[in-house]
């Protein structure tokens, strides 16, 4: 026999013989009384005690009847007793590591043996050992694995925290085996996953058809009130019939565009995973915008200039939606910049990143109110409007959502900045195409 079985047996006989103290103790007690009344000779009544003491110590031999329930989870699985006791606990540990929910392993005291790298992530102060309540307050949670521990089925509890930031948590908690008590061995596994992303994705598509046909409902209830208007108040009124045919022209134009740019923003995400193909000059297509939007910018007295790259500046990309995207930006310039204004194309290569790469730049700028800094970061968000420094404010916040979803398309970044009383500038930036690659 090695020592270290032993020594294993000495410590097994220890913890045996601490948890019958109690009843020992009544057995001498029991024995030294008959003695001493006279009941017993002094050699009976040892015998007899040492035969009740063995008897007592050898009863019961499972590990819950063993320990004290505190010290099967004091040791949380960590030491058990044999080879293939140790290959159990090792198994379920790599079990729970694979999963890829945040799982968290019990014992019965519903203290922590276990738990994989995900929960860390979620509940950075987890730790062995710790009960369940320090890791989670919820009194949800705590209800739930006190429902687990009789139920038959596994129980699910949403958990709901507003801080350090919102966010909603589904925890699911399964007994594993039945309700014996085995050391080493997890009683509850408690997975956790966080639906806050899932919840705010769900909102968001909400909010899109919300404010898609609240758009469209309000220039189509008009078109509604003037179509009844003219078929009845102002039927003989020639003045009042051209007034209203032209307004409900612009409105049936308003609902064409909105039409039009959602379809483009469904496109540009239907496609954002698609690498475009064709290889497209910026000098080219800044030229292109500018003679194409030249009638606007006369309408608002705004002025475009183009400042070209020497060279030609070469990216892959698709012609179409990049042309959209330098026509969104520089149509925002006249509409949202100063009157009679410049609104400035330019096109250039900078060494852009670490280590610096030769990229491609392109770069809307105005010389308008310019943007308060709070809106900055929510401008590509669709149908948000800054609400501020314009003159025609008939836009419907879809321009910049498309921009942001054709530049992610071609890999690209786009970068705002803004003054307010100076003006901003929009940029858009590419990577290059190297003369090999084009
Ligand atoms: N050059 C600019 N100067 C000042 N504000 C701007 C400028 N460009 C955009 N904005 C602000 O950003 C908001 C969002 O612009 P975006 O192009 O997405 O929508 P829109 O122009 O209102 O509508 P759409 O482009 O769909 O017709 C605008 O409503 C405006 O408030
Ligand atoms: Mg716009």
């Amino acid at each position: 026999m090695s020592l270290e079985r032993i020594l294993a047996a000495v410590g097994a006989l220890r913890r045996r013989l601490r948890s019958r103290a109690r009843t020992l103790v009544v057995i001498a007690l029991f024995f030294t009384s008959a003695w001493l009344a006279g009941a017993l000779a002094g050699w009976l009544a040892a015998a007899g005690a040492l035969m009740m003491a063995m008897v007592a110590a050898g009863r019961g031999t499972t590990d819950a009847d063993d320990e004290p329930a505190r010290s099967v989870s004091a040791e949380h699985g960590r030491s058990p007793s044999s080879k293939g006791q140790q290959r159990e606990a090792d198994s379920w540990r790599l079990l729970l590591d694979a999963v890829p929910d945040a799982v968290v392993a019990l014992d019965h005291n519903f203290n922590i043996m276990h738990f994989n790298a995900r929960l860390e992530e979620l509940f950075p102060k987890a730790r062995i050992g710790q009960p369940l309540s320090q890791l989670s307050r919820h009194p949800e949670l705590n209800a739930a694995v006190d429902a687990a521990v009789t139920a038959s089925q596994r129980i699910v509890v949403d958990l709901y925290e507003r801080v350090p930031v919102e966010r909603r948590i589904s925890a699911s908690i399964s007994r594993i085996g039945g309700r014996e008590i085995r050391r080493g061995v997890p009683f509850l596994i408690v997975s956790f996953r966080d639906l806050t992303e899932q919840d705010k994705l769900a909102q968001m598509r909400a909010d899109f058809i919300a404010n898609a046909s609240h758009e469209l409902r309000t220039p189509l209830a008009s078109l509604r009130g003037f179509v009844e208007t003219l078929q009845g108040p102002a039927r003989d009124d020639p003045e009042a019939r051209d007034r209203f045919l032209a307004i409900m022209s612009s409105q049936a134009n308003r609902m064409t565009r909105l039409i039009d740019d959602l379809l483009s923003l469904s496109r540009a995400e239907m496609r954002v995973h698609l690498p475009p193909r064709g290889i497209v000059d910026l000098n080219d297509v800044a030229s292109y915008v500018a003679q194409a939007l030249d009638p606007v910018a006369a309408a608002s007295k705004a002025r475009i200039v183009v400042t070209k790259s020497e060279e030609p500046v070469r990216i892959r990309g698709d012609r179409d939606e990049i042309v959209q995207v330098i026509q969104n930006l520089v149509h925002n310039a006249i509409k949202y910049g100063r009157e009679g204004g410049n609104v400035e194309i330019a096109v250039s290569r900078v060494l852009d990143g670490s280590p610096p790469q030769p990229r491609a730049l392109v770069a809307v700028a105005d010389d308008g109110p310019g943007i308060a800094p709070e809106h900055l970061p929510r401008l590509t968000e669709r149908f948000y409007r800054a609400g501020q420094g314009g003159r025609e404010k008939s836009g419907t916040g879809l321009g910049l959502a498309i921009v942001k979803h054709i530049v992610l398309r071609h890999r690209g970044e786009f970068r705002i900045t803004s003054t307010l009383g100076k003006g901003s500038t929009f940029s858009v930036l590419f990577d290059e195409l190297s003369p090999a690659g084009a």
